[in-house]
């Protein structure tokens, strides 16, 4: 039960002038142009509709980088059929091999594909090349590698057996199929979603959000190049609603692997356990959803890594991950000095288009997105009772840009520091130093999430009373550092309350979930 030793994949720094940048700025110029026309991958088929939707960029709204074929009930019902077609060979192909086709994902991602999976990321959902980088090149080749070797920890996972009696457990794979449903943010979330039950003998329908397809084309088109036998993953564009209604009333449907929005969540929840009778078995639910993560600082915190904590960890991408900071307590000790380093750091955020890699700042994803996050600018600007510290303006004549932004408000309950935003906006309460344990009170109860959280401090009683007073406020919870960038084989991620089913992406915790077992009893 080994398969190699996986380590985490190194980052590439892209300096100026190296041989790795060159690189990516020719992928990026060759992709943004070359319009491609982007199927639906079903069985051993690329399908096209007809039915074209133009594949745009968040950063430069106008510019078509090709179009994708929209599929419509039919095409899910034809996914579903290729998927269960090829699960009994798929089931029973022996593991080693199995995890050697993701294993060669991995290898072809770190070497020949990654450009071509970075610049995807960039052009399609306006990452700069380091975002893109961590994301699509060194945490999908992580998942890959890592889940592996996960994978021989459950299979070797072997009960006792005494004289005259031989038990073993057999880790099935689950018996229908796997809907993997991806969200735009991160390319690794959406290709891990589909391949960690994959890589556990299931067959699956992928469904990408539409503004992240353009990258999900690329992962397809690796897994197949890597060996991944047709039929396995399948890949469609298809509203969401229509999906629903093929899907989760389907008799073989096995299970969900989902990222996304926790009122989404909630939906499919309610629908499969309505369900329930249509099912040969209970589905497997898993799920990382909505966040309201937060950073608090103790009056001992220093304040330069307080407001590093908060750019880095509320602006990177925009905002726009679940694990970003959105809210942050700072002690009144802190403040001055926090918000002039908040206030410095950020006159060193350029904006604009990843094309130039010196912006650290991009767009958000689309037009719905910037509406909703400008609505709370507007409201908050409107407000007389909060401050704009920084940021506040956005323009989407070319692509949608909105400044990183940062609130101070006098009320903890105010909206904005209860609310997922899912954009570059962070809000900031001031509290008197005397009041850190009520203010932990505070984080622990103004949210319904619990995705991620920091606390900074040199107080080692502090941080003992922030790790067991927010005991369910995070899954993911940080001592001095920001509340982003998890790695995997080193911070399993995801969250509880409404932030999901916690069942740790990257991790055993995840991949036992696709996994259904038999114990076998055999008397000699
Ligand atoms: N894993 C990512 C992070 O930790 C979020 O999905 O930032």
């Amino acid at each position: 039960f080994k398969v190699p030793q996986p380590v985490n994949e190194p980052v590439k720094s892209y300096a100026p002038g190296s041989p790795e940048r060159k690189e990516l700025q020719q992928t990026y110029q060759n992709l943004k142009n070359q319009q491609l026309d982007v199927p639906m991958y079903i069985g051993h088929e690329e399908v096209r509709s007809g039915n074209k939707q133009p594949l745009t960029m968040p950063h430069d709204h106008q510019h078509i980088l090709g179009y994708f074929h929209e599929g419509d009930a039919s095409h899910v019902t034809r996914a579903i059929d290729a998927a269960l077609a090829a699960r009994e060979q798929w089931a029973n192909m022996p593991w080693q091999s199995r995890a050697a086709i993701f294993l060669k994902a991995a290898d072809l991602l770190a070497g020949p594909w990654r450009a071509t999976l970075n610049a995807a990321t960039m052009l399609g959902q306006s990452k700069n090349a380091y975002q893109a980088e961590i994301d699509s090149a060194c945490e999908m080749i992580d998942f890959l590698r890592f889940n592996a070797k996960y994978m021989t920890e459950i299979y070797a996972q072997q009960p006792e057996s005494s004289p005259g009696v031989w038990n073993r457990l057999e880790h099935r794979p689950l018996e229908g199929f796997v809907f993997a449903l991806t969200p735009f943010n991160f390319t690794a979330i959406a290709g891990n979603l589909p391949a960690a039950p994959a890589m556990m003998g299931n067959v699956v329908v992928w469904k990408p959000a539409y503004t992240q397809i353009f990258a999900a084309q690329f992962l397809m088109q690796l897994f197949r190049a890597a060996g991944l036998p047709d039929g396995v993953i399948n890949l469609i564009y298809v509203d969401g609603p229509v999906a629903g209604d093929v899907i989760f009333s389907h008799r073989q449907f096995a299970g969900i692997h989902f990222t996304g929005s926790t009122a989404v969540f909630n939906n499919i929840w309610k629908t499969i356990g309505n369900n329930l009778h249509l099912y040969r078995g209970y589905p497997r639910i898993v799920g990382e959803t909505g966040g309201k993560d937060f950073i608090v600082a103790h009056p001992s915190a220093e304040a330069k890594e307080v407001a590093t904590g908060i750019t880095r960890g509320a602006f990177e991408y925009q905002g726009q991950k679940c694990s970003a900071a959105s809210r942050a307590y700072i002690p009144a000790n802190l403040w001055p000095e926090v918000k002039q380093a908040i206030v410095d750091d950020l006159k060193t955020f350029k904006m604009g288009s990843p094309e130039d890699f010196g912006n650290f700042i991009n767009a958000v994803i689309d037009e719905k997105s910037f509406n909703k996050i400008t609505k709370y600018l507007e409201a908050a600007k409107n407000d007389p009772e909060v401050e704009v510290i920084a940021g506040g303006n956005f323009d989407k004549s070319v692509g949608y840009f909105i400044e990183p932004t940062v609130l101070l408000v006098k009320d903890p309950t105010y909206v904005t520091m209860c609310e997922e935003i899912f954009g570059p906006v962070i809000t900031i309460y001031v509290y008197e130093e005397s009041q850190f344990e009520n203010i932990l009170e505070v984080i622990n109860t103004t949210s319904p999430y619990a995705l991620t959280g920091s606390i900074f401090s040199r107080d080692r009683y502090a941080i003992d009373l922030a790790t067991s007073k927010l005991l369910h406020a995070a899954g993911n919870f940080y001592i001095n550092d920001k509340p982003t960038g998890a790695v995997v084989g080193q911070q399993p991620f995801g969250g509880a309350r409404a932030s999901g089913t916690n069942d740790k992406a990257g991790s055993v915790f995840n991949l036992i979930r696709w996994t259904s077992t038999r114990t076998i009893k055999e008397t000699f």
